[in-house]
Formats: C-alpha cells, structure tokens, sequence
C-alpha cells in the first residue's frame, strides 16, 4: 500500500492551537477551529416543473457528509443551497423555498444535518442566491442587484442578462426567502445559517460597485449597498433569536481583485457593520466569477500559505466579538498555527484538501499528520483542481461509513498519485469535448463543478 505525498511542512509544531474552542457572541462553542468550508455538491434533484420535487437533497449528500461527520471538525458548512428556485447556482443544488415545503424536505434536511454533527462539529447551511451568476441552464433571466449583465466569451453563453429587482421585489424576493430559509434550517436541526455575500453571487452583487447601479436605499453608498445583508439578519435575528443559540455568519470577500470592485477598505467597512450587528461569525475570502481566486494573487503571501492573508490582516482589527475564519490556501500545520499565533485568523477553513482527504483535521488534531495531500495538478490550473475536487466529492458520496467498513476515504481518488492525475486529465479533456457539444445543442452541460 502507498501512502500519499503531502505538503512539506517547514517546521513541525504541535497543533495543540488548533484543537482550541472558539465562543460566538451568541454564547455558542465550536469545539475548534476547523471550518470545513463550502463547497457546491450539485447532488440533489432538478425537477423545476414539480415543485415538492425541486432540490431535494439525495443519499448521496447524505454520504459526503457521514464522512466530514467523521472528520472532527468546529464546524462544517454545506455548499452552497439556494434560497430561490430558479436562481440556482448550478442544477443540482440543494433547495429551501416556501412553495416547496413537504415532510418529505424537511426529513431529508434533517438527516443532513444529523450526519454533520456525528462528532460534535456543528453544522450549519450556506444560504444562497445565483443572481446575474446563476446558471444558464437554469435560467436565462435571472434576478441581480441591476442588469449589469457577467461578461462571457462569447457574451450571454455561461450567464444571462439579469433582471433588476424592484425595490419590493428586494423584500418578497430575497429579504423573506433568506428569512424563510434560516427558519426552516433551524427548525430541522441545523446549528446556523451562513449567508454567501462573496465570489460575486447575489448579496456580493449588491455590495460591489461593479454590479450595483441602484439609486434607491439599496444602491449608491456603501451602507446603502450593505443594507440587505443587515435587512436579512435583522429579520432572521427577530424570527429565531440568539438565546436560541442559532449562528448567523457571513461569507465575504476580503477584496474582489477586479477593476473598480470592492477593495479592502470597503471590506472593513462592511465587516464593522457585521461586527456592530453581532454577527457570530465572518468568513473571510476573495474574488467573483469574473475574476476567480483560489490561488496565489502575491509572491508575498505563498510563504503564509492563505492567499487572502494580507487582506484579512487589514481587516482583523474591527472584529472584537465576531468569529474570524480565514478560507483559501491553507495547507500546512505550521502556516494554520502561524495565522492563528499571528491572530490573523482564529478559525481555519479548509475546501480543497478536505475533499482528498474528509478527516484531514481528526489527523492533524491527534497528531499523525502534519499537512494536506499534496496534488500533482499543475499549482497554477484552478480548474482543473476545482473539478477534481468536484470528483472527489462524487466518490465520496458513493457509500455511507458504515458501508465502507469505517474508512472514511473509501474510493477518493488519490491526486498526489501523477499517473491518476494523467488518467484524471484525460477524461477532463473528454469531459471538456463534451460539454462543449452538448453547449453547441442547446443541453445542460453534465458535471461542471466551476465554484459555488
Ligand atoms: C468544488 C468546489 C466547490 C465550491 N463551492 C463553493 C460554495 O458552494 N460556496 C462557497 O462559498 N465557496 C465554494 N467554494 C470555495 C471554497 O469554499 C473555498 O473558499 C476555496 O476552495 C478556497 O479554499 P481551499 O484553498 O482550502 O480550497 C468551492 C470550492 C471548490 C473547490
């Protein structure tokens, strides 16, 4: 038997740091700093014309979950689940809405989490909503902030032209269906709700200059910009309040890395309002659709590891009760504890390494390993890792644990392997052929995993 390569770490240091509670303003616990970040599953059903039918998470979910279960993490997130449904992310994604609620949803919902918390991590559900970047497929006149429509080549064949929301329609579209979302999150278990304001999806279409044009209260100043963000909490807070113990974080964007997009100084700007508010936790991250980030912007930052580090240092200082987590590009016990030494960051989120590899913090907590699984992908092709992750996720919902005889790694792909990756780039490029002929027909692309 091999065992996979791994990141070099420079200097082996205990991990004891990281294995440390972390308390939320709400008096809730993680029991450490592992977050398990987002990533879309695009597993559950598409079934637009059948409401009761829509998004309903599958075994499959189900599975990749019993395996993070497993992983000893803080806290785990799902990918991305939308709260509309026809401003989807990707087919696929998992659904909250009004029109859909059965017994049948919420039981799934519910199983969902319990497979999340198996091991005392908490779970907590990433709401969502497409806007200009919901997927074609499934819809070609999505809702944005305004009609600045996401720039393809050639134009209108990944993203069609948004519709802007009226002012009302701000509130019976996005406020009331966050709100009704979280609710029903609570009501099946969940531990708390994470709100997707980054990667330039609907909240983050707000917030940016680039995609927001308004001139009601929603548009124009950076606190106008913000305001549906602090609407939607508002609401959620009234309806399920913190003596619930129920968390309200948020992902955002450190910076966008776009022309006139939203710059460090305005992230800090937004980040006090979520400090203000009492947000329990922030997620820092960085980058949009139009300019994607899952790798090294700066020289400067590949020896710290985190690619937003810079950034989340210029905005650390406004977060005194809110929980940090830092996302992206984390892949060395030593850099995890170094952020966390620094107080750049005090909890640690993790995607790509945990699809290789679900119980990665179990194994760095008790010690038997001292950094991710280093892949033979070329560092400087994103998508071909996205998608590679994207694969492993597909494995990893094959067989519940039990099912696997306990092994938590059960039929993951092994990509530090070079002759794996060559088979993997292969069908990459058959996979590419195809989804190009079934664009050409007019079909949803198969199994695209791009980012959520
Ligand atoms: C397959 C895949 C799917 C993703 N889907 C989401 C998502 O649904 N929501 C989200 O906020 N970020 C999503 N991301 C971004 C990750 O949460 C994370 O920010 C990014 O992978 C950088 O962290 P890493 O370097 O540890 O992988 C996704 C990333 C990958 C690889």
């Amino acid at each position: 038997m091999s065992f996979p390569k791994r990141f070099p770490n420079a200097t082996v240091v205990s991990s004891e740091i990281l294995g440390e509670k972390l308390k939320f303003p709400n008096g809730r616990t993680a029991p450490n700093r592992f977050l398990k970040a987002a990533m879309t599953e695009r597993f559950s059903t598409y079934s637009p014309e059948n409401p009761k039918k829509h998004g309903l998470p599958t075994e499959q979910i189900l599975n990749i979950y019993d395996k993070w279960g497993h992983g000893q993490f803080g806290m785990i997130l799902t990918g991305n689940v939308a709260v509309d449904p026809t401003n989807l992310e990707a087919i696929g994604n998992a659904i909250i809405f009004k029109e859909g609620d059965s017994s049948e949803r919420r039981a799934l919902f519910t199983q969902w989490a319990q497979k999340m918390k198996q091991d005392g991590g908490l779970a907590v559900i990433q709401l969502s909503h497409g806007g200009r970047q919901s997927s074609i497929w499934a819809n070609r006149t999505p809702f944005g902030a305004s009609d600045v429509e996401l720039k393809t080549d050639p134009p209108g064949t990944m993203y069609g032209k948004p519709i802007a929301l009226t002012t009302e329609q701000i509130r019976t579209e996005v406020i009331d269906r966050f709100v009704y979302a979280a609710k029903f999150a609570y009501e099946c278990g969940f531990d708390g709700v994470q709100l997707h304001a980054a990667h330039g999806y609907l909240l983050t279409q707000f917030t940016s200059p680039t995609t927001n044009t308004r001139t009601d209260r929603y548009g124009g100043s950076l606190l106008n910009r913000n305001r549906v963000i602090i609407e939607i909490y508002d609401k959620i807070k009234n309806e399920i309040p913190s003596s619930t113990g129920f968390l309200i974080g948020i992902k955002s964007n450190s910076k966008e890395f776009q022309e006139k997009g939203t710059t460090v100084e305005d992230a800090k700007f937004l980040c006090e309002a979520y400090e203000k508010r009492k947000f329990d936790f922030v997620e820092l991250t960085g980058g949009t659709a139009e300019k994607f980030v899952f790798a090294h912007e700066r020289e400067s930052t590949k020896i710290r590891e985190a690619f937003f580090v810079e950034f989340a240092e210029a905005i650390r200082p406004v977060f005194k009760n809110t929980v940090v987590y830092l996302t992206g590009g984390f892949r060395t016990v030593g850099a995890m504890v170094d952020a966390v030494q620094r107080n750049t960051t005090q909890g640690i989120g993790l995607g790509r390494p945990v699809t290789a590899e679900p119980d990665l913090p179990k194994k760095i907590l008790n010690g038997s390993v001292h950094s991710a699984i280093q892949d033979a992908f070329n560092p400087n092709d994103m998508i071909k890792q996205i998608l590679a992750s994207g694969s492993q996720l597909e494995q990893m919902g094959r067989n519940s644990v039990r099912k696997a005889g306990g092994d938590v790694m059960d039929q993951i792909s092994d990509y530090s392997d070079e002759r794996t990756v060559e088979v993997f780039n292969g069908k990459a490029m058959e996979m590419f052929g195809n989804i190009q002929k079934d664009a050409m027909a007019g079909k949803a692309p198969k199994m695209l995993v791009v980012m959520g």
